[in-house]
């Protein structure tokens, strides 16, 4: 059984991160999607909403599993049987961090990165620009999965009220 893990913050899920965990779908017999609980870190959304959210879009497919963790990422890997991860790089500005990681993961625990590139159309997405985007009335739509499109409008005016 190869199992992978693609960890994030996923505040919230694009659809970039969609793309990366679809094609780890469809080539390892189980993808875990771990959403990391950083108590320090302000989200926008709850990690119970992270995880719904991503539950939600990835209802279709038989072999992802959505999961929460905290602590280091090795750890989760320990403790569910996983010895690989896979990252989505975007542009060579992810490089030095993605190396940096899977250098220390592997170091830590002998957990292998394993690095996909992104789709060319999704090159430029992240979190956070979606969130200004959005935050500022700029149209995310096609960028986010449909409901977080919903939830972030939502909780958007939530904050602004
Ligand atoms: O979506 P992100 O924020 O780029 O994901 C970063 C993440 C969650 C993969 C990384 O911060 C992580 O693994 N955090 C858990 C703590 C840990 O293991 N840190 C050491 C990494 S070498």
């Amino acid at each position: 059984m190869q199992r992978v893990v693609c960890p994030g913050s996923f505040d919230p899920v694009t659809n970039g991160h969609l793309d990366i965990i679809s094609r780890a779908a469809g080539l390892y017999d189980e993808v875990v999607v771990a959403v990391l609980v950083n108590i320090t870190k302000k989200t926008l959304f709850t990690v119970d909403e992270r995880v719904e959210m991503i539950q939600e879009i990835t209802r279709d497919y038989g072999n992802v599993r959505v999961d929460r963790f905290h602590g280091l990422l090795v750890d989760f890997c320990a403790s569910n049987g996983i010895n690989a991860v896979v990252r989505g790089l975007r542009a060579v500005s992810d490089f030095e961090y993605e190396m940096q990681m899977a250098q220390m993961n592997y170091r830590l625990a002998k957990v292998e990165t394993l690095f996909m590139s992104t789709n060319p159309q999704y090159s430029f997405l992240s979190s956070s620009l979606i969130k200004e985007i959005a935050r500022y009335g700029g149209d995310v739509s096609g960028l986010v999965p449909e409901t977080v499109l919903g939830k972030l409008r939502t909780r958007l005016a939530e904050d602004e009220g």
